[in-house]
């Protein structure tokens, strides 16, 4: 035999130079739970290890995973029922938890980049991304609320708003929005191939953001298309967005590795809630090791394109850096 390719996986330095794919701090942006009051931390019960902050207690958390070395967070907000409605006014009501958060955040982490979510559903009392008449999701009045709340967002100091609704043309009428009042340095970060998914219900546990009825078919994509991704992309990049996102990751791969190879924007995708729970309940289980998959799967995601990971695993990921170094 001539070629033996086992001769490059003998020790664990020559397996490391070889490696092609590495994970690093500096790929991640980390979602983190909102909760008004003060002093508040709950755990999500379907995510074991995340939690939700009221936001003195966020800034402590925020700390720590700037201390471990992550510098980008994606807030979302749990907004009590009272304050949900059909239109979602509460979403760019500047004074509200989430404007607030992100004041607070960037007043004592200048350095830190907050990628923020535009979407109606947290604030929605139907539990749509968007305004819901006769069961119907109405597209273009919907860009209305969304243009108001990323305008509230970058007011309050958001580097890149994040669209995660899936309405058409939001990422052109959020740009032209952000552009007449001055903010042509905050970015768009596209989801830009946002699947109808099974694997959302922990997240919708954490915001309670369920939809009240119906599900997300008429928005979200058909996760048996892939052609279609790319017709999204298009038009997104055409829009104005400074990112393109594949969601959820892991079911996904072959998205994101189509995306890549079509576009030259930045590549994000979200290794999303039901990705963690999936390892965490196994792995509380017994039934695989939790770290080692965690690592496999971001690595996975790297590798078939993504330069930028969303996950639930940053600080986890971080911590296990730290024990090693
Ligand atoms: C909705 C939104 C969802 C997530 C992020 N933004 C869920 C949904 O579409 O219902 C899911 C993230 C996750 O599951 O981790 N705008």
């Amino acid at each position: 035999m001539i070629r033996r390719p086992r001769r490059n996986r003998q020790t664990e330095a020559i397996r490391n130079m070889v490696q092609e794919t590495t994970v690093n701090l500096q790929d991640f942006i980390f979602p983190v739970f909102l909760l008004e009051g003060d002093n508040q931390k709950t755990e999500v019960s379907s995510m074991p290890g995340i939690y939700r902050y009221s936001i003195d207690k966020l800034l402590e958390e925020v700390q720590e995973c700037v201390d471990l070395g992550i510098k980008v967070f994606a807030p979302f907000p749990n907004i009590r029922e009272e304050l949900k409605d059909k239109y979602a006014r509460e979403s760019h009501n500047p004074e509200g938890l989430f404007p607030s958060a992100i004041r607070a955040i960037k007043q004592n982490f200048p350095d830190v980049a907050l990628v923020t979510d535009v979407a109606m559903d947290p604030y929605s009392s139907d539990g749509h991304d968007g305004i819901v008449e006769n069961g119907e999701i109405l597209n273009d009045e919907t860009l209305e609320v969304l243009g108001k709340m990323a305008l509230v967002q970058a007011q309050a100091g958001a580097d890149i708003v994040a669209p995660s609704d899936m309405m058409d043309g939001r990422i052109g009428h959020i740009r032209k929005v952000l552009d007449e009042n001055g903010f042509q340095k905050v970015a768009i970060m596209s989801y830009t191939a946002k699947y109808a998914s099974a694997f959302y219900g922990p997240f919708r546990d954490a915001l309670n953001s369920a939809p009240k009825a119906g599900d997300k078919k008429t928005y979200q994509m058909n996760y048996a298309n892939a052609r279609e991704a790319l017709i999204e992309a298009e038009l997104d990049t055409a829009e104005g967005a400074d990112y393109l996102m594949v969601k959820p990751a892991l079911a996904y791969l072959d998205i994101i590795k189509l995306l890549r190879e079509n576009t030259n924007l930045p590549l994000a995708a979200y290794n999303i809630s039901g990705e963690y729970a999936m390892v965490k309940a196994a792995a509380q289980n017994g039934w695989i090791d939790g770290e080692k998959a965690m690592v496999e799967m971001l690595t996975s995601i790297k590798r078939a394109g993504a330069d930028i990971i969303l996950t639930y695993f940053a600080k986890q990921y971080a911590q296990l850096l730290k024990l090693k170094s």
